[in-house]
């Protein structure tokens, strides 16, 4: 399968005075050509930094950062961001959590797609081509009377409704990769699962491939091919959706898929606690504090890699043990 985003290395530090914090502490993934990679964990793992970081939009007065990445293998300026714009406006899109702020409040939702499109496209279209444009992607939006919604203002429209309008903005483009950060978090149960439809299909109609993060681990199986699991700024655990969903080989991810449904909002049942801020964050396993199988030697397990077991990564020392001595009884 061809890789369309490869990330290599990924190290993201806060700049505090002198000194810098790590927050993402040189992840490396890939996202395949039409697939899926999902990237799930607790708030404040690190998720949002990591997209920023693929997107080149960290703010540099504020964060030190380090790492290659490549679409469909060419090496992106990420530190660059001129060039990032002209990139981020065509081959990468962006959809957030909170589609309110993304819209400005005192132009029609119409003059958005004419700002989007003029900016996009080589060679200037007349008013009546955008608009049929914009109706056509809020069509496949399933948006019903686009051409009221065409007329009106953020403020006159639901959260859902915005976020649909959001995603068709992100197609005028046909972007090769849509990365959607928390893209339902915002919206209640039954129009999160339409945006997930909706997400679906167009990537079915336009190949596209999609980096989604999520803390909620309905979205994410529902969407992903691939997941990574994170934590504390690392990858805990990564490879293929079903085989992580059918059988979590780390001690985080089990404990985040048997608090399901409710673990962003109650307690984890397998885990109390809740993940360190960037200041207490250890230099070993980052789970250490909160996971209920650790043993000597975990405080201090930071390999550079994660352990293989066949197409998976797993990053702990309990699994690495496991799987040395099993290649050595074998
Ligand atoms: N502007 C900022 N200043 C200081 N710390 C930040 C800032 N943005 C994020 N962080 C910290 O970096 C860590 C990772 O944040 P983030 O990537 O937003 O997590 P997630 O998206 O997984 O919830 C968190 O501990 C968060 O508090
Ligand atoms: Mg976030």
């Amino acid at each position: 399968m061809a890789k369309l985003l490869e990330v290599k290395n990924l190290d993201i530090r806060l700049k505090k005075g002198k000194e810098t914090i790590p927050a993402v502490n040189g992840v490396s993934f890939s996202v395949e050509k039409g697939k899926t990679l999902g990237i799930i964990g607790e708030s404040g793992s690190g998720k949002s930094l990591t997209c920023y970081g693929v997107m080149g939009l960290l703010d540099k007065k504020l964060w030190d950062y380090n790492g290659e990445v490549y679409l469909d293998g060419e090496l992106l300026d990420i530190k660059d961001n001129k060039k990032m714009q002209k990139i981020r406006g065509n081959k990468i899109a962006l959809i957030m959590q909170n589609p309110m702020s993304a819209f400005n409040p005192v132009i029609t939702i119409g003059a958005h797609f004419v700002e989007t499109i003029n900016k996009t496209g080589e060679t200037k279209k007349t008013k009546e081509e955008i608009r049929s444009k914009a109706l056509e992607l809020m069509d496949k939006m399933r948006i019903r009377d686009p051409e009221v919604v065409y007329k009106s203002y953020a403020f006159q429209l639901s959260g859902g409704m915005l976020q649909r309008i959001m995603i068709a903005l992100a197609l005028v483009s046909e972007p090769e990769l849509l990365v959607a950060d928390e893209p339902t978090t915002a919206l209640d149960l039954t129009v999160q699962h339409e945006i997930m439809n909706i997400l679906h299909g167009m990537q079915k109609d336009y190949e596209t491939s999609i980096l989604i993060v999520s803390h909620d681990l309905g979205v994410i199986s529902h969407l992903a091919d691939d997941i990574a699991v994170m934590y504390g700024g690392e990858f805990m655990e990564k490879g293929p959706a079903h085989k992580i969903l059918a059988d979590p080989e780390h001690p985080y991810t089990r404990g985040l898929f048997s608090s399901r449904p409710a673990f962003s909002k109650e307690r984890l049942k397998m885990m109390p606690g809740s993940p360190p801020r960037l200041e207490e964050r250890g230099t070993g396993c980052q789970f250490y504090g909160r996971c209920g199988e650790r043993k000597n030697g975990c405080k201090e397990y930071s390999p550079d890699k994660g352990t293989m077991i066949s197409d998976r990564e797993v990053r702990c020392l309990l699994v690495d043990t496991e799987e040395t001595q099993r290649k050595l009884g074998a």
